[in-house]
């Protein structure tokens, strides 16, 4: 691939629409987590691979907060972009709504973002991905916030380190005070 190449984000754009069948429901009868977030997956592949026109790997997927249960019988729509791409990764965020078809409501249910990055088939080795054309004031805003994000995950994880690293359970004790906890050591 030229270092030169960029594509729109439109050009990689996806939409996928799933009719929640009985099939992916839980014990108690919702949509389980577990079908979701394999569709929140291929959504992002295929937008990532898209965009790439590479194969590319999962590499991290940010909190995902389940705001409202999905019903047996409602469709989920899934809206994914390319917010931001590094050198070989991309950040992919990604929507979905359900829509209950009898009431005619459509209510959000969650949002994330995938980190991809593409691979090479043959050394299974990162290599690069064109850059992103950003047309318009909101996609300068979702690159700049992705980038935010892409600084804070680096920065977390590397005090997370430090501070697991540091950790002395003796002198920590006092902080399970008021803890759900009982300690029979
Ligand atoms: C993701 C993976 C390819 C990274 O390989 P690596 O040798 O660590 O690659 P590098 O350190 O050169 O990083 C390559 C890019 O990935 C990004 N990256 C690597 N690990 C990451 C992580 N955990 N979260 C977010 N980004 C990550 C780097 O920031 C870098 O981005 P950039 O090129 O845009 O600057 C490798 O860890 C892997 O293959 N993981 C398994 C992926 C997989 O199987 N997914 C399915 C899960 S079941």
């Amino acid at each position: 691939m030229s270092e030169r190449e960029f594509r729109t984000v439109k050009a990689s754009q996806q939409v996928l629409k799933e009719l929640m069948v009985p099939s992916y429901a839980n014990f108690g009868g919702k949509v389980h987590g577990g079908q979701i977030l394999s569709l929140m997956d291929k959504v992002a592949y295929t937008c990532a691979a898209t965009h790439a026109r590479c194969y590319c790997v999962t590499a991290s997927i940010d909190s995902v907060d389940f705001l409202n249960p999905v019903e047996v019988g409602e469709l989920l729509t899934l809206y994914a972009s390319v917010n931001y791409v590094g050198s070989s990764s991309l950040e992919v965020g990604i929507k979905v709504v359900s829509e209950d078809f009898h009431q005619g409501i459509v209510k959000a249910t969650n949002t994330s973002y995938f980190t991809m990055v593409a691979i090479d088939e043959t050394t299974r080795k990162p290599v690069p991905v064109p850059g992103l054309v950003l047309e318009e004031d909101i996609e300068i805003k979702r690159f700049l916030e992705a980038k935010m994000r892409r600084e804070f995950r680096k920065s977390y994880k590397a005090e997370l380190r430090d501070a697991r690293r540091a950790l002395d359970i003796d002198r920590e004790l006092w902080r399970l005070d008021g803890e759900n906890c009982r300690i029979t050591r």
